[in-house]
């Protein structure tokens, strides 16, 4: 059965994100890699009688969206770390649209930093919404509950405590979100979305 491969990410030393956090984050990424191949395989075998597993397939069917999105939601984290810092390009087609919706991109920050001071464990997202043609932005609880249909993740802030709490302590969660923010990558974004809109 086709598996799913965990990526590799270029992550250079960070603003206030440690190595060691980074590399424990990156052992959670890949169990949801795993377990992502796990309920995949699982769910291939019980169907062999799907009478007698029902139970199980359905509870197997109602997790594999946590174990999945949770692969992907940290293949997003951590891409738009790669590279190191870099501003996002004034002329790319995502300046543009941040503009377009927000006015400014500091009111844009404004706004992603307020979704990511919500509480509990979840993500704060930009999305590109296609069919509409613009961004929106919303917090996912958990892994995948609060999923925006038919948007591509365009950036997300990974807001479970695994993520700041070594570095930054509980109550240091608002200075993560602004070292993390400053840690990003802008042009890899630019590229996300580029992909994206095509
Ligand atoms: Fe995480």
């Amino acid at each position: 059965m086709k598996q799913f491969e965990p990526k590799t990410f270029e992550i250079p030393e960070l603003k206030g994100i440690s190595a060691k956090t980074i590399d424990e984050h990156l052992k959670l990424y890949a169990g949801y890699v795993k377990n992502a191949n796990f309920v995949v395989e699982q769910l291939s075998n019980l169907h062999r009688e799907t009478e007698k597993n029902a139970y199980l397939i359905g509870e197997l069917f109602r997790r594999f969206s946590f174990e999945y999105n949770g692969m992907r939601n940290h293949e997003i984290y951590f891409s738009s770390l790669s590279g190191g810092p870099k501003p996002l390009p004034a002329d790319s087609a995502l300046a543009r649209l941040i503009v377009e919706t927000c006015n400014s991109f500091e009111i844009f920050m404004m706004g992603i930093k307020s979704i990511a001071t919500t509480r509990g464990i979840g993500w704060a997202v930009m999305w590109y919404d296609k069919s509409e043609n613009r961004l929106l932005a919303s917090w996912v609880d958990e892994q995948h509950l609060g999923q925006l249909n038919g948007c591509d993740m365009i950036m997300a802030i990974d807001m479970w405590e695994h993520s700041y709490v070594a570095d930054y302590q509980p109550s240091g969660k608002k200075q993560y979100v602004e070292d993390y923010l400053a840690n990003v990558n802008w042009e890899v974004v630019a590229k996300r979305f580029e992909e994206a809109v095509k």
